[in-house]
């Protein structure tokens, strides 16, 4: 059995409505998901809801709700929008699913047993917004509390501690003996500067049930339930557990073992993540999983936070984009298709609506949907629709771009794929500039320069479809109907020039991206 390549997201705090941020980081993953799927390899998609917690408890009670029922009601609207934003994922998991708690539990019992654990009492201040302990370092110079950490309590209370100190110096040579485990650069060094400068505390994985219950009870201490952290990291683990992986059931005791049919994925190949939740993934996560006894993932891939118009997304100012209302306006291709071409994966980034449309214009309608309604109307219109004899004109630089492409992929880098996608666009569209087949088609002696022209313009379009597909699903089958062509774009094999057979008939144009023109302000 082979091991699928095993790509997840953060799971989202399920109390606030689904935001930019979020679509971006479902569509990145959705994207490599297919990359792989495309180019043949077995794929798990993993992503899902953070459930407990005390913001949960707080606006449960708020609402006069059970905190399950209040989870209950918004996880429709999460899962409404993991299908708006046509992700391939291949589960969803919620940290409220018994499987999760079940995990969790197994989890920290062992590590109980194994005296990774010790309770002691502290004295000090909390953020609830930010689910946090505070020292007196976090105090601005005045005494006061920064507003970002909302209402800070004093606390008096005993909790459980996991020794996280003691791995510290593992870690650094972990993450130095494996350059691929951060990426990009910046953000390992940024974790290894850290880990180098500061001594690791340990981490506090309780807190008590009287004043927060919204959690998973701790086995060996009932007064007690998880840090909310330490719920949400185990996801990555307990769906595949649940789902009879060898690679995670290794690290559990045999009750968990199942007769399910076999499935591989532990260890996890990509955890996407922000920026923000670096250092529980980088450092909290991967002590665990060494505590733990299992393989650590492969990658963490960390991408940058988007604003709008130079300023962060707030929802208390009303500097927000609303996702589904851009995919209800533009479409969901142009809305994947600008997140992605935007915004790398790694720095920060900016929306922006004129930056938006003038991308829809410019590239979809102008550039790729041109080139698509040229090539079609012109084949009907001078062929009858039916496509002339192979020429390869044009394929030695469709091989050539293929293999950039090929290694922007390997790379993650998924924007600078749809650069070079775009060279080959404009490649085409420049072609028709400069091949004229409207002058060839007044000149019969020009025949067979007229066939050649077509077949290389047609054929081009047949291969953006294929190259297109992982990140703008719907238009490369659309694409793919208009050229009449069977099957699927979802396999990178026909990215080979000359797919196209001689004597094929074409179907008729649909502009892909309809042109909407600039309304004056
Ligand atoms: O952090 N731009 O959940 P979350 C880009 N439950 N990405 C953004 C963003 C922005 N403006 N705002 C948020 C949590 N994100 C935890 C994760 S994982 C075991 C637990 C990203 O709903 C953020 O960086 O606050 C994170 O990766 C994801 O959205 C979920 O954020
Ligand atoms: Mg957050």
């Amino acid at each position: 059995m082979n091991k699928r390549f095993y790509l997840t997201t953060a799971i989202d705090y399920v109390n606030g409505a689904p935001h930019l941020g979020h679509a971006y980081e479902k569509v990145l993953a959705d994207v490599i998901a297919r990359v792989h799927r495309s180019m043949g390899g077995e794929v798990f998609f993993l992503t899902g809801l953070d459930e407990h917690g005390q913001k949960v408890q707080q606006a449960a009670q708020e609402q006069g709700k059970t905190p399950q029922a209040y989870c209950d009601e918004l996880a429709v609207q999460w899962l409404a929008f993991v299908q708006k934003l046509g992700l391939s994922n291949d589960d969803f998991v919620r940290t409220t699913d018994q499987r999760h708690k079940d995990v969790v539990q197994a989890i920290l019992s062992k590590l109980h047993a194994e005296e990774q654990f010790y309770k002691k009492p502290y004295v000090g201040f909390y953020s609830v917004r930010e689910e946090t302990f505070l020292t007196e370092k976090d105090r601005n110079p005045d005494g006061t509390w920064d507003a970002k950490w909302g209402q800070v309590n004093e606390l008096v209370e005993e909790n459980w501690y996991f020794k996280l100190g003691q791995h510290q110096q593992w870690l650094i040579e972990y993450i130095e003996a494996n350059p691929g485990f951060i990426q990009p650069d910046y953000r390992r060094n940024e974790v290894l500067g850290f880990l180098r400068s500061q001594t690791l505390e340990d981490l506090c994985i309780t807190r008590p049930a009287a004043r927060l219950s919204w959690g998973i009870p701790l086995p060996f201490d009932p007064g007690f339930v998880t840090y909310v952290w330490f719920d949400a990291l185990v996801n990555y683990f307990s769906v595949p557990v649940s789902l009879g992986d060898e690679g995670a059931l290794g690290a559990l005791p045999s009750a968990f073992r199942k007769q399910l049919p076999p499935i591989s994925l532990w260890p996890a190949d990509v955890h996407l993540i922000g920026k923000d939740i670096l250092k529980f993934h980088a450092v909290y996560w991967p002590i665990m999983l060494k505590a733990l006894g299992a393989p650590l993932p492969k990658t963490l891939l960390v991408h940058g936070w988007w604003q709008k118009d130079g300023a962060k997304l707030s929802k208390s100012t009303g500097n927000v984009v609303d996702p589904i209302a851009v995919i209800d306006e533009w479409g969901l291709d142009a809305f994947r298709y600008y997140l992605v071409r935007e915004l790398g994966i790694g720095p920060d980034g900016n929306w922006t609506d004129d930056g938006f449309k003038s991308r829809y214009n410019a590239e979809l309608a102008n550039g790729l949907g041109n080139l698509l309604n040229r090539s079609i109307s012109m084949l009907n219109k001078y062929r009858g629709g039916v496509v002339p004899a192979q020429s390869d004109e044009l394929k030695p630089e469709a091989v050539v771009a293929l293999k950039v492409i090929e290694g922007k992929l390997a790379a993650y880098d998924l924007q600078g794929a749809l650069v070079e996608i775009w060279k080959e666009v404009n490649r085409a569209n420049l072609y028709i500039e400069q091949t004229r087949p409207f002058s060839l088609a007044k000149d019969p002696a020009q025949a067979a320069r007229l066939d050649a022209v077509l077949y290389n313009l047609v054929e081009t379009c047949r291969i953006l479809a294929v190259l297109l597909w992982p990140f703008i699903p719907a238009t490369a089958e659309k694409i793919f109907a208009q050229l009449n062509v069977a099957g699927s774009p979802a396999d990178w094999k026909l990215t080979e020039w000359g797919g196209l057979a001689a004597g094929h008939t074409i179907g008729t144009p649909i502009p892909l991206f309809p042109r909407k023109d600039l309304v004056p302000k």
